[in-house]
């Protein structure tokens, strides 16, 4: 399976956001965390700052919106020229009139769970979506602990696309480093966030290759 490299911009440094940018173009997206202050404990950046991402990487971005409300913001960031925006199953109220609405603008549609929510319940609507996000962490901030008990999710979501031929992608955000990526890959995930292993290290585009030979190995 191929293995996308997402680097998280919420370890780079905001006061030098070209530049880390940059840093990562090795990388297959860039992964760009909107927090509320209400759905998590942490602010970070909204449209203004989305839009100037869009205009100057090269990257597909792609928008983590931990925010209350999806269903109101999710196509703004869209607009913007997102190419995914992933939103919470504990925040939204019509998921697959989000993810429809998301895909009519071109824009790939995401669902994400936090580590204690199953994901079973998205089997049903899993064709309405080009990837699921399954959280390794409690959503917020950047460098806690990654979750090994959100492995056997990965697992059970995989054999499911697997079973029904679909193509959705499984993406795993929080804790990914190069000692976490080979778990990480075994359980079946193809797409994956990494911000501190990636802005925390000497050489951020070292770092990206160093997961994705793990993963790969
Ligand atoms: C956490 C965010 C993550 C975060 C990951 O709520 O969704 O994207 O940046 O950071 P690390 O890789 O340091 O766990
Ligand atoms: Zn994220």
């Amino acid at each position: 399976m191929t293995i996308q490299i997402a680097p998280s911009i919420l370890s780079a440094d905001f006061c030098n956001l070209e530049r880390d940018l940059d840093a990562i173009s090795n990388a297959d997206l860039v992964h760009v965390d909107v927090m509320d202050h209400h759905f998590v404990p942490n602010l970070t950046l909204g449209e203004p700052i989305v839009k100037r991402i869009c205009e100057v990487t090269k990257l597909p971005v792609d928008v983590h919106l931990m925010i209350e409300d999806p269903d109101r913001w999710a196509p703004e960031y869209a607009k913007l020229g997102a190419a995914s925006v992933s939103f919470h199953m504990g925040a939204t109220h019509a998921p697959v009139r989000l993810a429809r609405q998301l895909r009519e603008m071109g824009c790939k549609a995401c669902y994400a769970v936090r580590p204690a929510e199953p994901v079973e319940p998205i089997f049903d609507i899993l064709d309405e979506f080009d990837m699921v996000l399954i959280m390794t962490v409690e959503p917020g901030f950047g460098g806690q602990k990654f979750l090994a008990n959100q492995m056997s999710k990965v697992r059970r979501l995989r054999d499911e696309i697997t079973r029904r031929g679909l193509s959705t992608h499984i993406q795993v955000d929080g804790g990914v480093s190069p000692s976490t990526a080979p778990t990480v890959a075994e359980a079946g995930a193809d797409v994956m966030v990494a911000g501190s292993a990636v802005y925390g290290a000497q050489d951020p585009a070292a770092a990206i290759n160093d997961i994705r030979d793990r993963a790969q190995a």
